[in-house]
């Protein structure tokens, strides 16, 4: 595809020695409003070069440049040079990339099919999956299916939390009250008053500690009862979770939890010991980061068991040497900073120069309207409920507005959950929020279901007008400001991806096809299409099929589906 920012490039390049083609590229800017041109290169850099002034120097360059062929106007207006795109140009560059490669018109193949691992969503087994952890799970995957679009090999990882002393207490307390047909029944709600249980009679009962601290220890030493509930716990845990990625139709590469570091974490600790890396402290092991400004991270208790951290460690070094990554990022809450700048500190410590590599994806947090979410206080909302919610609600609304829709329920569930994930990426990832039904089922304004009715819409209109993508189109005749307008966002759609990717942010892609939707609906409204004389119809039907697919593809790459009608 034409890049117009080269051709910018190129032109100052070929009457400017003084500068590289870099520092010119490095200096173009995007002006705030497209009066103001679509490029604008300004010369206080070179005023020092030349000892003129800025604005004196924008005169000389318009000058010099003259005419292109990429652009209607080149002018200067003070010590700025302003660069306005050939529209035409734009709306064919555009629309030809589009019609050529569909889908694939964003995608730079940055990857070269290095691995690149995505961790994310990584719920605690035998606890709730609830809207806490929304984030990771949406986030992480849209991150995934960016990287995927960008060439990389991407590799999902569910680091479960299915390991810990949390265990030794679940384990303890289903053996004096648990009964396994209950549990069956409705597990994660069974084991997790278990859990609560447990929790309130060792506030009154120490023994029960040791209870629990003696089953972790069993299970860390395979003791076959410990492993057998601990396997039954994590199966019966993982149903549940998979129901929810069904829904979401998120697949992972691995579920390599923390306990499949069990037996690797001796060598972690080997290892540190060996780099004198360790300490000891009240008969535990820690590594003391205090030089860097850092609470001292406990590596293994003083019973010999080990920790949430030391897993992290011992899962990084393992992936280095199994999937020899490029990068490997974390999408977990930004409450757990910290621990991220421990452990990769320790890890850098070590001596691996990978640790450089590892990424920490902060996001944060959600609250409800009454408080924080609570597990221990049973103040949670469960995300398979909010999903189903959100699916109902929408069969509703379709059987008030649409009820001759073929295939309801798929639809239902396409538009239902994509609300719920749309508004979970709409916003930037490290922003607060407080959950609300209201919010998340709502269809007005920037919403998921407002994004994908216009899809559907275009949809329409290209069965209605009959299009056909081999035909020869005339650009010429899109020079309508709303074309105009249009053309110009789709032209910049793969830019917004290339920043969801550098920035680790989906938001962009999020933003950019809701402001494709909302000039979309102004062209609608103010271009007739169907209607318009045979070549015109021919072009803006093609604009049309490009909105279209560039829609469908920002939606894919936030796990969103784009049904044809709703
Ligand atoms: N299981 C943890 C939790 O629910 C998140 C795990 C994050 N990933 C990691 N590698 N530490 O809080």
């Amino acid at each position: 595809m034409i890049s117009f920012k080269e051709e910018v490039v190129n032109l100052i390049s070929n009457v400017v020695d003084e500068l590289d083609a870099e520092e010119i590229h490095g200096l173009i800017e995007i002006p705030p409003s497209y009066d103001l041109g679509d490029y604008a290169f300004p010369c206080f850099k070179l005023a020092k070069v030349f000892k003129k002034a800025p604005n004196l120097i924008a005169e000389e360059l318009a000058q010099k440049i003259g005419i292109s062929e990429y652009f209607e106007k080149i002018e200067n207006k003070g010590p700025y040079l302003n660069f306005f795109i050939n529209k035409t140009k734009l709306v064919e560059t555009a629309l030809k990339e589009i019609v050529e490669k569909k889908e694939n018109f964003a995608a730079k193949d940055i990857g070269q099919g290095r691995n690149i691992i995505v961790e994310f969503s990584s719920p605690n087994i035998a606890k709730p999956f609830h809207i806490g952890h929304i984030r990771s799970t949406v986030i992480g995957n849209a991150i995934y299916k960016i990287c995927k679009y960008l060439g990389f090999n991407a590799i999902a990882i569910n680091h479960l939390g299915d390991y810990g002393t949390q265990f030794g207490m679940l384990i303890a307390a289903y053996k004096k009250w648990g009964d396994k047909e209950t549990i069956e029944k409705d597990p994660i709600n069974e084991l997790l008053k278990l859990y609560v249980k447990f929790n309130a009679e060792a506030e009154k009962d120490e023994s029960l500690k040791d209870e629990a601290r003696y089953w972790f220890k069993e299970l860390e030493n395979n003791n076959k009862e410990a492993v057998e509930l601990w396997q039954w716990i994590r199966d019966i845990s993982l149903m549940e979770f998979n129901r929810v990625y069904n829904l979401l139709n998120i697949k992972f590469d691995s579920y390599a939890g923390e306990s499949f570091y069990s037996d690797k974490m001796g060598r972690v600790i080997d290892e540190l010991e060996a780099k004198g890396l360790l300490k000891e402290s009240e008969g535990a092991k820690i590594v003391d980061l205090e030089e860097y400004g850092m609470p001292p991270a406990l590596i293994q208790k003083s019973d010999g068991s080990t920790l949430y951290i030391t897993r992290d460690i011992a899962a990084a070094i393992y992936r280095k040497e199994h999937y020899d990554f490029y990068k490997n990022i974390y999408v977990v809450a930004s409450q757990q900073n910290l621990h991220f700048k421990q452990w990769f500190k320790i890890v850098e410590l070590m001596g691996y120069d990978w640790a450089n590599d590892c990424i920490h994806v902060p996001f944060g947090m959600v609250s409800l309207e009454d408080g924080t979410l609570s597990t221990r206080k049973g103040r949670v909302v469960f995300l398979e409920d909010v999903l189903n919610k959100a699916i109902e609600n929408t069969k509703k609304i379709i059987e008030e507005k649409n009820p001759d829709l073929e295939n309801k329920e798929e639809v239902a569930k396409q538009v239902g959950i994509g609300a719920v994930l749309f508004q979970e990426l709409f916003n930037s990832r490290i922003k607060d929020y407080v959950f609300t039904w209201e919010r998340t089922l709502s269809f007005d304004g920037e919403t998921g279901p407002y994004v994908q009715y216009t899809h559907a819409r275009a949809n329409s209109l290209l069965e209605k007008g009959e299009f056909n993508i081999e035909e020869e189109v005339d650009y010429s005749l899109l020079k309508a400001e709303e074309e105009i307008d249009l053309a110009r966002l789709l032209y910049n759609f793969p830019q917004a991806v290339l920043d969801a990717y550098e920035k680790l942010e989906p938001s962009f892609i999020t933003r950019h096809i809701t402001e494709i939707a909302k000039a979309f609906n102004k062209f609608y409204n103010s271009c007739p299409i169907i209607s318009a004389e045979k070549e015109l119809k021919k072009a803006r039907l093609c604009l049309v099929y490009a909105v279209k697919t560039t829609i469908k593809t920002g939606l894919g790459l936030l796990g969103i589906a784009a049904p044809d009608k709703m």
